[in-house]
């Protein structure tokens, strides 16, 4: 049976690979499991848990001995000669910016597995540990900041006095940027936030912050093919400095999370806008690993400007939440273990031919496999997929009615309304002309919903039903038949209806129902 080590991190990680519940589950594919002892200490997840999951605890040299080692930081070369020849090693390897790590994992002809290169498509992103990992460090940047700043978030009056909110602005609304304007605005800050991709917009909202355009020409304007940001233009660039020193000059934290794949964090905030921001002011780098975006950072310092400006350049973030972020990697790991196992019996089988195995896999069989064959990322915008290729038959790129033909239609409309009214029998005209009116107020109303909310605003104006069903019930005491049979069918149909739309509003309502607080 296939052996899982589960290794302790080196000092300065909380995390592990790990937790005892994911232990558990490991255990359900058929796998064995060993634990170091003391792995989960610093996460708060004690050796008892893991034996109470069905672990065994080991010491280091057999956890590193096992046919499959899972850990979050790249191994150090002492652990490397720990490893078996055809051991199987799973963790975060950096593989761009580490190619001797891999030809030393090669050359000890040990399979790599890197969880950082799991493509960004949707069927991976069970298994994507940079978005959880990501989540949780623009939640902590966050923390830190409030940790930092010596005012409330929130805006308040009190008997003694008025208090106005904290102003945040978080530049770059990736997954980071996201977690990071959630919590801001979860704690009561006005939050703003940029970001060259206009599709993203709509998500910074939809969390509470107000999206800053950077507005440049249109044919200057960004244009992501595959859902990631690409070098801003030379207008764009100008445009969002001037955008910046405005902004600093007038928030009280700024976080920053711009990240160009493949390329050095790109610079957002100069020394002068700093220089520009009141004292007791924070700004949290979170690319100064990467270079940082801001001029000042120092990675993994913190460091306090001469107006009194505090800059974070934490690098740790994520593994600032110990027990979470090992609890969401262990899960991302578990995700990929059960794509790699596809019998359930403890049998780690590789499939090469499937692009999210193909990515990860950076060593095997004593090669460098790195990097793989380009892969198709999901998040592409529709606009952009739908003007790549032939044009689609429906959809976004649908054309609008030209004006002449809108009027043309009007005109026609309005002739057979007033036919109808001027030759049909008495009651015709009045019902006509009542259908004709709620048809149009009906349009203007609805066409102005967005389209997120259709289905609770369809599910509850079904209950129009209910005249539907009173009409019905009326002539259900007719004289003919035929009346009486198309009655009864009207308010079944319309009974459907109703309770059917009360019963998909209940069902949306309690997706964002919070649960108890037991
Ligand atoms: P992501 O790729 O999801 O988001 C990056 C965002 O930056 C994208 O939305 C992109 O459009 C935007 N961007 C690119 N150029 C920009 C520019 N010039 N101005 C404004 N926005 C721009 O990346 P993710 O996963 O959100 O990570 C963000 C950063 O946080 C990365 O640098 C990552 O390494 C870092 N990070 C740091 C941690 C820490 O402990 N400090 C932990 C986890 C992530």
């Amino acid at each position: 049976m296939t052996r899982i080590g589960i290794v302790a991190e080196p000092a300065g990680e909380n995390r592990v690979a790990v937790s005892p519940a994911t232990a558990a589950r490991i255990i359900t594919l058929g796998y064995t499991v060993s634990v170091e002892r003391g792995a989960g200490a610093a996460s708060s997840f004690p050796d008892d848990a893991y034996a109470a999951a069905g672990a065994t605890l080991v010491d280091r040299g057999t956890a590193w001995a096992a046919d499959v080692v899972l850990a979050i930081t790249p191994p150090a070369p002492a652990d490397i000669a720990r490893l078996r020849a055809g051991a199987t090693f799973v963790g975060l390897l950096s593989p761009a910016l580490r190619p001797e790590l891999l030809e030393q994992l090669a050359a000890r002809g040990v399979t790599a597995l890197a969880l950082d290169a799991v493509p960004r498509i949707s069927r991976a992103q069970s298994m994507d540990v940079l978005s959880s990992m990501a989540n949780i460090a623009g939640y902590r940047a966050v923390v830190e900041a409030a940790n930092e700043f010596g005012r409330f978030f929130t805006g308040q009056v009190t008997a003694a006095g008025k208090v106005p909110p904290a102003k945040v602005l978080v530049a770059g609304a990736g997954v980071a940027g996201l977690a990071a304007i959630g919590a801001a605005s979860s704690l009561g800050a006005i939050v703003r936030a940029t970001d060259p991709r206009p599709e993203v917009a709509d998500q910074v909202r939809s969390i509470g912050g107000q999206y800053l355009e950077v507005v440049v020409p249109e044919e200057q304007k960004e244009v992501s093919a595959d859902g990631y940001a690409k070098a801003t233009s030379e207008a764009y660039d100008r445009r969002a400095r001037e955008l910046y020193s405005e902004q600093a000059a007038d928030v009280d934290i700024i976080i920053t999370t711009a990240l160009i794949p493949g390329r050095p964090a790109p610079r957002l905030i100069t020394a002068a806008d700093v220089a520009a921001m009141r004292p007791g002011s924070v700004v949290v780098d979170m690319a100064a690993a990467q270079g940082g975006n801001v001029e000042g950072s120092v990675a993994g310092e913190r460091v306090v400007t001469a107006n009194g400006v505090v800059i974070l350049g934490y690098t740790d973030l994520a593994g600032r939440l110990p027990q979470q972020a090992s609890q969401l990697y262990g899960t991302n790991l578990l995700n990929l273990l059960t794509l790699v196992t596809p019998g359930k019996e403890g049998v780690l089988a590789l499939d090469l031919d499937d692009v999210v195995q193909r990515a990860v896999v950076v060593a095997r069989d004593g090669e460098v496999t790195w990097p793989p064959p380009p892969v198709q990322v999901s998040a592409a915008p529709a606009a952009a997929s739908a003007s790549a290729g032939p044009a689609a038959p429906a959809g976004p790129a649908r054309r609008r009615l030209s004006t002449r033909a809108q009027t043309g239609l009007a005109t026609a409309g309005i002739a057979v309304l007033f036919l109808v009214c001027a030759f049909a029998p008495p009651p015709l005209p009045q019902h006509f002309l009542v259908l004709t009116l709620s048809v149009v107020v009906g349009f203007s109303v609805i066409g102005k919903v967005a389209h997120a909310l259709h289905t609770p605003l369809m599910s509850v104006t079904n209950a129009i039903s209910g005249i539907i069903v009173i009409g019905a019930m009326l002539q259900l005491t007719s004289d003919q038949l035929i009346v009486q049979l198309l009655a009864a069918v009207a308010a079944l149909v319309a009974s459907i209806n109703i309770f059917g739309g009360f019963a998909v509003t209940r069902r949306m309502l309690a997706m964002f129902r919070r649960g108890d607080a037991s």
